[in-house]
């Protein structure tokens, strides 16, 4: 099993830190393919406690190689701090490696991202201001500085020349104030001196390491951030990130091909969680919903905001499953609706009067769909310490199958809480597509 990739189902924030921890004593690489800082990963071992937003989650074992592959956006001030982070907490970063191909986050585009959410106003995207998109937009225009760059102060200073004057235009248009240390030149060309003598050991061709492993016939791991629904082409746009989720994009940004790939693994919810704006059809904005935030502790590890929470969406669900080839699925957070008398789940969408199963293609159906739930029955248990699908209450055992079948992928994982043994292991490596 030399490729896998794991993806989220639904908006991010679907447990994907977990589930990498809990593949990981069998990988020997764990590989980021896209986003950056925005990505907020949350691992629980013991009483520890670990937030990574760059970092993959696989640097908490010793055998792994961790490795920021060229499809992600890096801002070095996070990646060095989240470096002198885990250094604090006796966790060797020796073995990371950064693609030199990766494009660097710089101060002006953290202001620019800041700027157009501030002008878009009532019609904010609701980033994570980390300097995302504005960071891809260059990428595209080919105007970006890549990690490469930090280990050229000659090009650097040439690209900043280059790229400065258009940021700070930019900037003016769009009301921004108090921008002019992110315009500084000079400040930024020794911001980058500093950030490539300390990142020097780590840069490397991370698709050349990829390759080698995988004709070694190590184990891979790709470990996608937000979900398949932030996908910039196959999400809810323009309410999506600027980078591409789905497992695909582990090709493009993770320098492995499509081939190679054995797995691919869908995490997803119990419920479905939502930051930032955009369409939501099942959102609960009752008690329900205030229920399962606080349970859930639904609140963004990167900006502190609270999540919008709903219930399960088999539409979207079903698209994500296909869109991704998903071969297996780790379903987390079930223990969040114990104590929930009736649970629901969007099986359909009514839009203009007609019932619609696929996800809507235009934003405006999407805009209008309303959603057609089944109801389940309940369960009163705590289910935290069920460690076999045979041990949970019988009505959490039928919705998990119905949503099994609603995915056509089996649930091969399932949590029912935040630590690595707080997991129910159902069927082990199951055949690709099992299902079809
Ligand atoms: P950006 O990625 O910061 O540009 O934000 C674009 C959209 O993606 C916003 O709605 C964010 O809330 C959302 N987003 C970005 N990263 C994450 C994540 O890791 N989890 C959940 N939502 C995210």
């Amino acid at each position: 099993m030399p490729a896998s990739v794991i993806v989220g189902l639904q908006w991010g924030d679907e447990g994907k830190g977990k589930t990498t921890d809990f593949l990981a004593e069998q990988v020997s690489t764990v590989v980021r393919y896209q986003g950056g800082d925005n990505a907020g990963h949350t691992i629980v071992i013991g009483d520890d406690t670990f937030k990574l937003h760059l970092v993959p989650s696989g640097v908490l074992y010793g055998h792994i190689t961790p490795i920021i592959g060229p499809g992600v956006v890096v801002n070095p001030a996070t990646l060095i701090r989240e470096f002198d982070g885990l250094i604090s907490r006796g966790i060797d970063i020796s073995k990371v490696r950064v693609s030199h191909a990766a494009h660097l986050i710089l101060p002006y585009h953290v202001a620019l991202d800041k700027a157009r959410e501030s002008a878009l106003a009532g019609d904010k995207v609701g980033t994570t201001q980390r300097g995302i998109g504005p960071a891809y937009e260059d990428r595209a225009a080919r105007l970006g500085l890549r990690v490469e760059d930090l280990l050229d102060p000659a090009s650097t200073a040439a690209r900043l020349a280059r790229a400065i004057p258009e940021k700070r235009a930019l900037l003016a248009a769009l009301g921004a104030t108090d921008y002019a240390d992110a315009v500084d030149a000079d400040a930024i060309a020794a911001l980058i001196a500093t950030w490539g003598e300390r990142l020097r050991p780590h840069i490397a061709d991370t698709n050349d390491l990829v390759q080698r492993a995988y004709t070694r016939k190590e184990h891979l791991l790709f470990e996608g951030a937000q979900g398949a629904m932030l996908d910039l082409d196959h999400g809810s746009y323009p309410f999506v990130t600027s980078s591409h989720p789905i497992a695909g994009g582990a090709t493009t940004g993770g320098g492995i091909a499509p081939l190679q790939i054995d797995e691919v693994m869908g995490v997803m919810k119990a419920y479905a969680t939502r930051v930032g704006s955009g369409p939501f059809v099942t959102e609960l904005t009752d008690a329900i919903g205030e229920r399962i935030a606080v349970t859930g502790h639904e609140v963004g590890t990167t900006t502190g905001r609270r999540r919008r929470v709903g219930w399960n969406d088999a539409v979207p669900l079903r698209y994500a499953v296909e869109l991704n080839g998903v071969s297996s699925i780790m379903l987390n957070k079930l223990d969040v609706l114990s104590g929930i008398p009736e649970i629901l789940l969007c099986v359909a969408y009514e839009i203009d009067g007609k019932r619609v199963e696929r996800w809507p293609a235009s934003a405006a159906e999407l805009a209008r769909a309303k959603p057609i739930y089944e109801t389940f029955p309940g369960w009163e248990q705590e289910i935290t310490s069920v460690r076999a699908m045979a041990d949970l209450p019988e009505n959490a055992r039928r919705y998990v199958t119905a949503l099994e079948e609603i995915a056509g992928a089996p649930i091969v994982l399932l949590s029912v809480g935040p630590e690595r043994t707080q997991t129910i292991e159902r069927a082990w490596r199951p055949l690709r597509h099992a299902k079809r």
